[in-house]
């Protein structure tokens, strides 16, 4: 990554008036506030100094906690520090513990700010866990350092500026309308935008694309007509150190009426795009760069010139360059007009068959963004092989914190567990998928991590307001995703009721993780069964179809008739897909009797009467989990009604109302999904259930 230009940021105003401010509510600053602070530096240390109002200040060399720009200090001295200054790494951030004194040293301002909500998240953190939250911190001495392993942190809205009629205001978003737009505008007051930004900051995202990789016409003028807005809302993000993206669309020379032809080896649309970009600039000096989705589920794109992706990346990565700016190009190129008769097409081969062919035709500033599964975001997808498959690209791994096909924020489901599973993946058999794509090795080129966010204009941000943990995770893992994800729900679960007391807290951490910790598990458990996916209604996503994808032109996905089920992706039998991955997984993968249950049927095609791993045969399987997850929900239920005495205390009372039903809705469909899903393959199959419970 670049060195960040340096523009002045706007002073902060009052902070956003939230009753619910997510995990930093004042009672976790004033685990800072207590002693006495020093904060040096320009640029984003004012917004530490804003964070720290109402501490008493006190020299830099004397301070209980210092907060530190590296350029603005000379020598370890002034910070009251024995021995030589400690070098912060780059990008990243040293916290020095020092009799009793702690000093934070930012490689920038924006590190420091990292470096800043560090601090505050371990002394939240001690106090969960019953160490001394006080400023002085009795901590032993000792000096930590942080980095972001991903180069790239960046979450993409998939936010319409105007409502669209399908879609709404945000696509695919479960928390009411946009924090960007309204009325068909950039909004006005963009307070809960900086409030927006200010949390991100706290996980350590960078980067905040704001909006729609579907750009609809209204969208598309955002590059345009919108700057000024674009700029109003890149100075609140820029104020915690996030830079703006824009998704444009690849036909923006046609759509906004300009040219005849959107053709990347056209000279006169190079120049549009030159010129569109300087205006972008001229607007946001430090602009991130643009998203693009093409060619794909009907947006704009290269094929239809007869270029390659390649050509069409490049294209806008040029325009960009001189400017410093990323683009980013997204993978999810399948066909969507598939004939469901057709056996030999699989959409899961597609991007690798699509983008392989081009690694090392891409210019140095396009990131190739591949979502982390070959699908869509399913419940349960193996890891894309793409990630490992272009070591001369920058690829970039793209994740869904809003729930599209886990819950829609009305049943908890907490994906930490899932997105620490993928990043851990060895994928090449040696690294894993969060080393290949921060290219740590050196052996290629450095990529990042993306997400699309689950934020909206909702009171509790999330809809679900346990779905905020994910949003908080997702920066956290972006991070560091060596970190523990059950770590990273304690310091969500610290921060979010830092003003609880001690014995409240503890309680709010063991009920919290009673009912968060399976929670992607369970839901898996009552949902599509062992790598099935798209068992959902085709359209909203939500809720079962067992068939409901079967026989449409998005693809099929189970083939179950009387004797099994399962699609047949093997080199030896079936679409051949096993063999895009390298060793050990096109083996693991490829046999029956490696795969690992919770994938069996997304690689194979198997008689009901399997028998798994496990020792259960597939359809007992089938019927047990769905039953088991749904008693399960039963134990959650009980562990948050035995928070009831803290409801108007520690836990606020619209928290528990919303979670209260919330998990009435959860349970309502996930009776439904496992009835239609027994019911179903008894049906199909004959097969009754040993367990003997209930089948309609
Ligand atoms: C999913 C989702 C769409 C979205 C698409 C994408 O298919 O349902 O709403 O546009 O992913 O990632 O582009």
């Amino acid at each position: 990554r670049p060195s960040r230009k340096t523009i002045a940021t706007t002073p902060s105003p009052a902070p956003f008036a939230s009753p619910h401010p997510a995990w930093l509510p004042d009672a976790a600053l004033d685990l800072v506030r207590t002693g006495t602070v020093a904060v040096l530096g320009t640029g984003r240390a004012d917004t530490i100094r804003a964070e720290l109002d109402g501490a008493p200040v006190a020299p830099p060399d004397r301070a209980d906690l210092v907060v530190a720009v590296r350029d603005a200090v000379a020598t370890a001295a002034e910070l009251g520090l024995a021995g030589d200054l400690t070098q912060p790494p780059a990008h990243g951030y040293a916290v020095v513990r020092e009799a009793g004194r702690t000093v934070v040293l930012g490689a920038d301002d924006v590190a420091a700010l990292h470096g800043f909500w560090a601090v505050v998240r371990e002394r939240a953190v001690a106090r969960l866990r019953g160490g001394d939250a006080d400023a002085r911190g009795g901590a032993a001495d000792a000096v930590t350092t942080s980095a972001p392993l991903q180069p790239i942190r960046v979450l993409d809205h998939w936010d319409n500026v105007a409502v669209h009629p399908v879609m709404g205001q945000v696509e695919r978003g479960y928390a009411g309308g946009s924090i960007f737009y309204a009325a068909g505008e950039v909004r006005a007051d963009l307070s809960r935008v900086r409030a927006y930004a200010r949390l991100l900051a706290a996980t350590g995202v960078d980067d905040v694309c704001i909006n729609n990789v579907n750009v609809h016409a209204r969208e598309a003028q955002l590059l345009t007509d919108d700057l000024d807005g674009v700029a109003r809302i890149a100075a609140e993000l820029r104020a915690h150190g996030i830079t703006t993206h824009l998704a444009v669309s690849f036909g923006a020379p046609v759509l906004l009426g300009d040219l005849d032809t959107a053709d990347p080896l056209d000279p006169a649309v190079a120049a549009w795009w030159a010129d569109a970009v300087a205006r972008v600039y001229a607007a946001v000096p430090d602009f991130g760069g643009f998203v693009v989705k093409a060619d794909s589920e009907g947006q704009p794109g290269p094929f239809a010139y007869g270029r390659t992706h390649a050509d069409g990346a490049n294209l806008l990565a040029r325009a960009l360059a001189p400017h410093g700016g990323t683009l980013v190009w997204r993978a999810f190129v399948y066909d969507h007009h598939q004939d469901w008769r057709d056996r030999r097409t699989d959409r899961a081969r597609a991007a690798h068959d699509h983008f392989t062919p081009l690694d090392g035709e891409f210019e140095p500033n396009v990131v190739l963004q591949v979502k982390h599964g070959p699908l869509d975001f399913q419940v349960r997808e193996p890891v894309s092989p793409v990630l490992a498959a272009m070591p001369r690209t920058r690829v970039a791994l793209e994740l869904q914190v809003t729930q599209e096909y886990t819950g829609q924020q009305r049943h908890v489901c907490w994906l930490g567990p899932w997105w620490e599973e993928i990043l851990g993946f060895r994928l090449d058999g040696a690294r894993t998928v969060a080393q290949i794509v921060a290219g740590q090795d050196g052996s290629n080129p450095a990529g990042g991590v993306a997400a699309v966010s689950n934020v909206g204009a909702d009171e509790f941000w999330t809809g679900h307001p346990l779905a905020q943990a994910n949003l908080y995770a997702f920066g956290r893992l972006a991070w560091d995703p060596t970190l523990a994800a059950t770590d990273v729900l304690d310091e969500w679960i610290a921060l979010t009721f830092a003003a609880a007391d001690d014995a409240a807290l503890r309680r709010l951490r063991d009920v919290l993780h009673r009912v968060m910790d399976d929670s992607w598990r369970r839901y898996e458990g009552y949902t599509a069964p062992l790598g099935v996916c798209f068992m959902v209604n085709p359209g909203d996503h939500y809720g079962p179809a067992v068939d409901g994808y079967e026989y449409s032109p998005w693809g099929t996905y189970h083939f179950a008739d009387r004797d099994g089920i399962g699609v047949d992706r093997t080199r030896a039998s079936g679409t051949g897909y096993t063999g895009q991955y390298p060793a050990p997984w096109r083996d693991v993968y490829e046999s029956v009797e490696t795969c690992p249950d919770e994938l069996l049927l997304f690689f194979h095609h198997v008689p009901y009467g399997h028998v798994l791993h496990s020792g259960a045969t597939v359809i007992q399987h089938v019927y047990d989990s769905r039953a088991d997850a749904v008693e399960q929900l039963t134990e959650v239920e009980e562990a948050w009604s035995s928070l009831s005495d803290l409801v108007g205390g520690a836990l606020p009372a619209a928290f528990d109302a919303r979670v209260r039903e919330r998990l009435a809705e959860q349970r309502r469909s996930a009776v439904e999904w496992r009835d239609q899903v027994r019911s179903a393959f008894f049906r199909r199959s004959g097969v009754p259930d040993a367990s003997g419970r209930t089948i309609y």
